[in-house]
């Protein structure tokens, strides 16, 4: 079966490989990608890789690994992960290296991915999270027309109670008219 494969005008997103399982890593040892997020080790960042990987087979969509196109880098991840626990609905993510910020790159990898879930998958709605103090994630949502959901911040089961990244605020997109 041939990779999965969603071109934008500058991105590659596709299937993980085992390729991106060392510049991943790097991607998420850095302190400054990672300031918003619980830290991890070389077996969680396989692991989620693992879990993209399963999600692709079993559903046919995942957060697709990112590609410049320019000249083929590895830049992070950006996609829409099938609903899952705590919130069972379809999930637009994105990480990018530092060094692929400030270019539009998770933008346009986000609106993308969300033009392929409605074009793909019958769900009415699409949401994304973060913690309410991630402006440039925020950012991303709204540039790409999802809106805020007042009244439903909440604590993620994920994270310990007295964690400061307990707190996450969501975002949603409706399926367009
Ligand atoms: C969240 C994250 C992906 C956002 O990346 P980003 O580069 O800020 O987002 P965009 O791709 O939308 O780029 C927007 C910026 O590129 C600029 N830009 C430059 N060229 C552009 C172009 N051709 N098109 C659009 N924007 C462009 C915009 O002006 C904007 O700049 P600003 O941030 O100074 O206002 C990135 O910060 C990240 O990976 N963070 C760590 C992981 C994380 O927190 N993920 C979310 C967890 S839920």
């Amino acid at each position: 079966m041939s990779e999965f494969r969603l071109e934008t005008e500058r991105l590659v997103l596709r299937a993980w490989r085992d390729a991106d399982r060392d510049p991943f890593f790097v991607l998420n040892s850095d302190p400054a990608v990672m300031e918003y997020l619980p830290a991890i080790d070389r077996a969680t960042s396989d692991n989620a890789v693992d879990r993209m990987n399963a999600a692709q087979a079993e559903h046919g969509h995942c957060f697709w690994a990112v590609e410049r196109k320019a000249d083929g880098a590895f830049l992070g991840f950006c996609g829409p992960m099938p609903a899952r626990d705590p919130l069972h609905e379809v999930e637009l993510g994105w990480r990018l290296s530092r060094d692929a910020w400030g270019a539009g790159y998770a933008s346009e990898g986000a609106r993308a991915s969300l033009a392929w879930c409605w074009a793909n998958l019958d769900t009415p709605t699409v949401m994304a999270i973060t913690v309410p103090a991630n402006r440039r994630s925020r950012a991303v949502m709204e540039r790409i027309g999802m809106t805020y959901v007042e009244g439903a911040d909440f604590d993620h089961p994920g994270v310990p109670k007295d964690d400061p990244l307990v707190r996450h605020v969501l975002y949603r997109s409706a399926r367009p008219a």
